[in-house]
C-alpha cells in the first residue's frame, strides 16, 4: 500500500473520529437547517450506449462514497434513471450522466434555483456556464479538437461568422464532420452560426525543399477572396505548416483583419529540439494574426480517462465539498441564535459558489486527475507595432530571449477544466496595438497640423485636423504615439511668424515639400509608422508611399481685390434695360398720335356738334395726357366718345403693368447692391490679360507648389498658357499684396492658405480688401501617408471613412480654420440680407428733381424771352402804320 493512500485513510479516520464528537451538535441543529438534496441522474439510454454495466457501477460508487463520508441525515441522495424529472427548488446539487440535449433542458429547468450541476456528457457539448457547475465531455482520445473549437466559440474568443477550413488527407473524415458540425451550430449565447468553406490541400509536393516553389503557388489559388472569408482554420500535417504559411503570406492572405489558426496535432512528429514558437515566430511579420493550437499531451504517462474514473472523482469531490460546507454551517449556526441564523445563514447561491470553489481547488491540488495528461496549448502572435518597439528584441531578431520575442502563450485547454485563457485568442484583433507607442512624423502646417512651442522652444502641444484624426485612430486602434517633428531640427520652426490671433503660421508650401522628403526617408527606413501630415496626393508621390483615404480636399482659388459696389446714382434707371426704356418712349410717341387721330376722326362730336377747340383735338395735349397717366396722375377731361375712351382705358392697363414691374424691381435693386464682377476662373483671367493698358491683370503662383506639375503636364492649351504667363513667387511681398488690393494682380494658392492670408491682412488693416474667387481651379486630395504596402492601410482607411461619415472631420476643419470675421461673408460671395436705404441709393431722384427744376427755369426764361421778343417785334412793325 502506498503512503499516499495510507495518508488518505488516516485523514478519513480522523474525520470520522471527529464526527462522533460533532454528532450531538448535528442532531441539535438539524432542525435549524434544511436537509441537502443531491440528485444522481444516470440516463439509461445514454450510459447504455457507452457501457452496459455502468449504471450499476456508478450507483455502487456513489453509495460507497456517501456512506464513507456523509454523516447520517444531512444529505438526501435521490437516484433517477431518466433526465425527464421535475427539479425541486431545494435541490442542492445534481450529478448527471445524460446526453447533451437532456443536460441543457435539465439545466434550463433548474436555472432559477441556483442548483450546482456536475455533469458527464457526450463529446462536443457546450459546457454549462462555469459558475453553475462542471461539465466533463466524454470524448474519444485524440478527438479533442472539435471540443476545443466549441469551447473557444462558446467562450466568445472565436467570433467567426465565416471560416475556411484548410485540411489535407491526414484529417479523419469524422473529425472534419464534427468540426463543421461544431462550427455550424448556433452558439448558445448569441444564436449565431458560422458558415464554413472547405478547402482540401491535394498533392502537396513530397519533398518541399527541393521542389520549385512554383508548383506550390497554384495550390491555394481557389481559396475564396479575402474580402469574403477572413478566418482560416488550418488542419494539416505539421511538416506542411511552414511552407503553407509562407505561401499564404505571399498570396497576401495574412493581413491584420484576417485570423489564422493552425492546429499542430502532434508535436512529437516534429524535431524535438526546436520548439514550435522558434519554428514559426520568424515567419510572422508586422500586423499578422496567427494562432497555433498545439497538442502538448504527454504520451509517456498512463492516463485513465474512462467514464468510471471521472464519475468516481467527481462524486467524491462533490460529496466532500457538500459535507465541508455543512460542517461550516453548523459551526456558524452554533454560535448564533435562531433569529440571527435566519438572517445570516448562507444563501443558496453563496453555498453553490463555496462548493464549486472547493471542488476546483481540490482539482488543482491533486495531480492525479483523470485524463490530466491531455493538454493543448494556444500560442498566438502579438505582432502589431512590433517593428517600432524600442527594444527591438522581438521579431526577426533571433538573439532575443523567450520572454520578449516569440509567440504569446494565451491559454491552454484540458478536458475537465476546459479552456483557460490568460489573454485574448488573437490579442491584436481585440486590443489593436495594445497600447504600444508608435513613432509618428509630423510638421507644423496649419490648418492641418498645429505645433505649439513652449518658452524653451520645445514642442508642447499638437492640434489641427490631422492630429484630431490621429487621436481618433490612436483611440480606435489602441496605440499611443510619439511625434517626430519634421523637417529635422527646428529650422522650419524659426521661420514661423508669430501672430497673437493666428498663432504661428507658415504660409509657405515649401514646408510641405521639405517634410515630404523626410517622411519618405523615415517611412522607408521604418523609423516612423505614419506620416501625420496632410500631404497632397500626386501620381509621383504615390509611387513612394501609400496614401490613406483622403482626410480632406483642398482646392486652388484666386485671391483678388474685394469687388467694389457699383455707383448707385442711376439706380432709378436700372430696373429696366435700355431697350425697355426706348420701347416705353416709343409707345408714348405712337399712342399720342393714335389718341389724337381717333378723337379727330370720330363723327360723335359733329353729331352733337360740340367739338371744342382744345382738349384732345390738339396733338400736344394728347402727349401730355399720356405722360401724366404713365405717372399715375389723372388727366383733365375724358373723351366723350367710346372710341377715345377705349384707347385711354387700354393705355391705363399698359401703365399698370409697366409701373408695377418698375417699382418691384426698384425695391430689389435697393436691397441688393450690385457688385463689380469678381475674376474667379481662368477664362475671365485670360480675357482680362488680353486687354492691354489700364485694365490689365497679372497673376502668380507660389514658387513651390504641387500645382505646377499638373498645369505643365496637361494637354489643355488654355492651362498651359495660363501657366506660362504666370509669375512664380518666392514669397508674398507687401508690394504684391498692394497690387492685389488695387485689382492689378491675382494670387493663386490653396484656399485654406488664402483664408490665412486674408485673416492676416484683416488683422493688419481692419479692412476687408480681399476676396476669394468662388470658383475652384484644381481640387487636391490630402491624405496621411504610410509605408508602401503597409498592412494597416485598409484598417486606417476604414476608420477615416467612418470619421467622414459621422461628420467629425468636417467639424474639426471648421474649428481649425481662421475664425469668421466680417470679411467672411463677402468671401463666400453672399451679401447681407437686409439693407437700409441710404443717401447714395436716393441720390438719383434728387438729381432728377434738380434737372426738372433746372429745365423748367430754363423754360420760364425762354417763355419770358419769347413774350418780350414778340412785344418788341409788334412795336417795331405796327408803329409806322399807326402814326
Ligand atoms: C433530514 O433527513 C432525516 C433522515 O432522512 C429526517 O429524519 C429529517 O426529518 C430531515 N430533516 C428535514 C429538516 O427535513
Ligand atoms: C496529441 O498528442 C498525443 C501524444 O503525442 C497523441 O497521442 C494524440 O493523438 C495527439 N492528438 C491528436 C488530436 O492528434
Ligand atoms: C533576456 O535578455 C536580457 C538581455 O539580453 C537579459 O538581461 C535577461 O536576463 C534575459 N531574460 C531571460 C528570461 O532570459
Ligand atoms: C489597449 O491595450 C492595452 C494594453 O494591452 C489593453 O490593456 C487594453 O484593454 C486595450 N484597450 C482596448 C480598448 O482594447
Ligand atoms: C537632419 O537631416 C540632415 C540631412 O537631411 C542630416 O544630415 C542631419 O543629421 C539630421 N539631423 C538630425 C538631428 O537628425
Ligand atoms: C501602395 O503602394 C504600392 C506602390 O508603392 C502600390 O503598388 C499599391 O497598389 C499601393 N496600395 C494601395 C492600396 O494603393
Amino acid at each position: 500500500m502506498s503512503t499516499g493512500l495510507f495518508l488518505v485513510q488516516f485523514v478519513l479516520l480522523m474525520i470520522m473520529l471527529k464526527d462522533h464528537e460533532c454528532n450531538a451538535a448535528i442532531k441539535l441543529h438539524n432542525d435549524k437547517r434544511a436537509n441537502d438534496t443531491l440528485l444522481i441522474i444516470i440516463d439509461e439510454s445514454f450510459v447504455d450506449s457507452l457501457d452496459r454495466n455502468i449504471e450499476q457501477q456508478v450507483r455502487q460508487i456513489v453509495s460507497e462514497i456517501s456512506s464513507r463520508i456523509l454523516k447520517k441525515g444531512a444529505v438526501d441522495i435521490l437516484y433517477h434513471s431518466n433526465a425527464n424529472i421535475y427539479l425541486e427548488p431545494d435541490v442542492t446539487a445534481v450529478f448527471s450522466m445524460t446526453s447533451c440535449l437532456d443536460l441543457w433542458t435539465l439545466f434550463n429547468r433548474g436555472k432559477k434555483f441556483d442548483i450546482l450541476f456536475i455533469s458527464l456528457t457526450e463529446a462536443n457539448c457546450p459546457r454549462l456556464p462555469p459558475d453553475s457547475g462542471i461539465t466533463v465531455p466524454l470524448y474519444r482520445r485524440g478527438w479533442e479538437i472539435p471540443q476545443i473549437i466549441l469551447d473557444l466559440r462558446e467562450d466568445g474568443s472565436l467570433t467567426w461568422e465565416t471560416t475556411a477550413i484548410i485540411f489535407d488527407d491526414n484529417l479523419e473524415e469524422d473529425m472534419l464532420k464534427s468540426i463543421i458540425e461544431v462550427l455550424n451550430r448556433p452558439k448558445k449565447s448569441s444564436e449565431m452560426a458560422c458558415s464554413v468553406v472547405l478547402y482540401r490541400l491535394h498533392s502537396f509536393p513530397k519533398d518541399i525543399q527541393n521542389k520549385k516553389k512554383k508548383n506550390m503557388d497554384n495550390l491555394l489559388e481557389n481559396l475564396p477572396p479575402i474580402d469574403m472569408v477572413n478566418n482560416f482554420l488550418v488542419l494539416i500535417d505539421q511538416r506542411k505548416i511552414t511552407p503553407t504559411l509562407e505561401l499564404v503570406k505571399k498570396m497576401g492572405l495574412v493581413i491584420p483583419t484576417a485570423q489564422w489558426m493552425f492546429v499542430v496535432r502532434n508535436l512529437n512528429v516534429m524535431k524535438r529540439r526546436t520548439s514550435p514558437e522558434k519554428r514559426y515566430v520568424d515567419l510572422i511579420g508586422e500586423g499578422e494574426n496567427v494562432a497555433f493550437l498545439i497538442n502538448s499531451t504527454r504520451a509517456d504517462s498512463r492516463c485513465d480517462m474512462g467514464l468510471l474514473c471521472n464519475a468516481r472523482q467527481l462524486v467524491e469531490k462533490l460529496i466532500i465539498a457538500i459535507e465541508k460546507s455543512i460542517e461550516q454551517e453548523i459551526i456558524l449556526a452554533d454560535s448564533l441564535s435562531d433569529e440571527e441564523w435566519d438572517v445570516l445563514k448562507p444563501k443558496k447561491l453563496e453555498r453553490r459558489e463555496h462548493i464549486l470553489d472547493f471542488i476546483k481547488k481540490k482539482t488543482r491540488d491533486e495531480a492525479s486527475d483523470c485524463d490530466s495528461c491531455t493538454e493543448w496549448i494556444i500560442r498566438s502572435s502579438d505582432s502589431w507595432g512590433m517593428d517600432f518597439v524600442q527594444s527591438k528584441g522581438s521579431y526577426g531578431n533571433k538573439e532575443s530571449n523567450s520572454t520578449t520575442g516569440a509567440l504569446l502563450e494565451v491559454g491552454h485547454w484540458q478536458p475537465r477544466s476546459g479552456l483557460v485563457l490568460v489573454d485574448h485568442l488573437f490579442p491584436n484583433i481585440v486590443g489593436g496595438f495594445r497600447g504600444r507607442t508608435l513613432p509618428i512624423a509630423s510638421v507644423h502646417f496649419p490648418p492641418w497640423q498645429f505645433v505649439k512651442y513652449d518658452e524653451f522652444g520645445q514642442p508642447s502641444e499638437y492640434g489641427g485636423v490631422v492630429f484630431n484624426v490621429l487621436n481618433e485612430l490612436a483611440d480606435k486602434l489602441n496605440f499611443t504615439y510619439e511625434i517626430v517633428l519634421l523637417p529635422n531640427g527646428t529650422s522650419a520652426a524659426n521661420k514661423f511668424t508669430l501672430h497673437k490671433e493666428l498663432g504661428e503660421v507658415v504660409i509657405d508650401s515649401s514646408v510641405e515639400f521639405a517634410a515630404w522628403d523626410q517622411v519618405v526617408l523615415d517611412l522607408k527606413s521604418n523609423k516612423v509608422f505614419l506620416g501625420a501630415v496632410a500631404f497632397v496626393e500626386t501620381e509621383e508621390r504615390k509611387a513612394d508611399v501609400n496614401f490613406t483615404h483622403p482626410v480632406a480636399t483642398d482646392a486652388y482659388a484666386f485671391l483678388v481685390s474685394r469687388p467694389k459696389e457699383l455707383s448707385r446714382a442711376l439706380l432709378f434707371i436700372q430696373p429696366f434695360t435700355g431697350e425697355t426704356w426706348l420701347c416705353i418712349i416709343a409707345t408714348i410717341l405712337l399712342a399720342g398720335p393714335l389718341l389724337w387721330f381717333v378723337h379727330r376722326v370720330t363723327p360723335f362730336y359733329d353729331h352733337y356738334s360740340h367739338r371744342g377747340k382744345g382738349g384732345y383735338t390738339r396733338l400736344y395735349n394728347c402727349f401730355w395726357y399720356l405722360y401724366g397717366a404713365l405717372l399715375q396722375q389723372g388727366g383733365g377731361v375724358m373723351p366723350e366718345a367710346d372710341s377715345g375712351r377705349i384707347v385711354i382705358g387700354t393705355w391705363w392697363l399698359v401703365v399698370l403693368v409697366v409701373v408695377t414691374t418698375y417699382s418691384g424691381s426698384l425695391v430689389a435693386f435697393l436691397t441688393f447692391p450690385k457688385m463689380d464682377k469678381v475674376i474667379s476662373n481662368v477664362d475671365q483671367l485670360l480675357e482680362r490679360s488680353a486687354v492691354s493698358g489700364d485694365g490689365m491683370i497679372t497673376w502668380s503662383f507660389p514658387k513651390i507648389s504641387t500645382i505646377h506639375r499638373l498645369l505643365k503636364d496637361t494637354d489643355n492649351k488654355k492651362f498651359n498658357m495660363f501657366y506660362e504667363a504666370s509669375e512664380k513667387l518666392e514669397q508674398l511681398t507687401p508690394e504684391i499684396i498692394a497690387k492685389i488690393q488695387n485689382g492689378e494682380h491675382v494670387y493663386i494658392q490653396r484656399k485654406t492658405m488664402l483664408l490665412y492670408i486674408m485673416k492676416q491682412e484683416f488683422l493688419r488693416t481692419q479692412r476687408c480688401d480681399y476676396s476669394i474667387g468662388s470658383e475652384e481651379v484644381l481640387k487636391e486630395r490630402l491624405g496621411l501617408v504610410v509605408k508602401s504596402n503597409s498592412p494597416y492601410l485598409k484598417i486606417i482607411n476604414q476608420h477615416i471613412h467612418d470619421m467622414h461619415k459621422v461628420g467629425l472631420i468636417n467639424k474639426w476643419l471648421e474649428d481649425s480654420l481662421p475664425k469668421k470675421d466680417k470679411c467672411w461673408m463677402s468671401t463666400l460671395g453672399s451679401s447681407s440680407s437686409t439693407h437700409t436705404v441710404n443717401m447714395s441709393d436716393m441720390q438719383g431722384c434728387f438729381f432728377l428733381l434738380f434737372i426738372g427744376v433746372f429745365t423748367s427755369i430754363l423754360l420760364i426764361g425762354g417763355e419770358c424771352f419769347m413774350k418780350w421778343w414778340k412785344l418788341r417785334k409788334q412795336k417795331s412793325i405796327i408803329q409806322p402804320f399807326i402814326s
